[in-house]
């Protein structure tokens, strides 16, 4: 866990260096749908997980900055303070919101909302080779 969280955050530093020099980037979880094929094309050693992949270059095009969840939703301090009536109501504003966005940016043809979204994601199994992959590499814990 915190070799993943050392990655993340090197990433995210190399992210907000690249975006500072006007670079765009993109982070690529997709790459975790097949390890084994992308471990035998980036020569993987050992011991080592692709976690994800980040793709740097000039943006064709600056999109608009994509709406967060509201901060109450994701920030707390000195504690866990969680209204549950009050959560869903601005998670209800939140999918008004990010509908909207998708909307705009595909001309109408994404109608999503982020519950919507997330109830698909974790509502269905998905990389189930991950266990064996992650064995394979020599990282079970005994
Ligand atoms: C860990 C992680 C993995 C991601 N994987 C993908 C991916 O596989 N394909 C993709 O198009 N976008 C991927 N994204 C980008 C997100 O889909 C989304 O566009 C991005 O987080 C929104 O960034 P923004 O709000 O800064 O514009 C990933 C983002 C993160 C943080």
């Amino acid at each position: 866990m915190v070799a993943c969280i050392d990655a993340a955050l090197a990433a995210q530093n190399a992210a907000l260096a690249a975006e500072s020099m006007d670079l765009g980037i993109c982070y690529i979880g997709g790459i975790r749908n097949n390890l084994p094929e992308v471990s035998a094309i980036l020569n993987i050693p050992h011991r080592v997980i692709p976690l994800f992949a980040l793709v740097v270059g000039y943006p064709k095009n600056r999109s608009d900055k994509k709406p967060r969840l509201p901060l109450s939703n994701i920030y707390h301090e000195n504690g866990y303070q969680e209204d549950k009536q009050e959560f869903i109501g601005q998670l209800e504003g939140y999918n008004e919101t990010i509908s909207s966005y998708y909307e705009l940016r595909t001309k109408g043809k994404r109608k999503d909302t982020w519950t919507g979204q997330m109830a698909g994601m974790l509502g269905k199994k998905s990389r189930l080779y991950m266990k064996d992959y992650v064995e394979k590499q020599g990282l079970k814990k005994h």
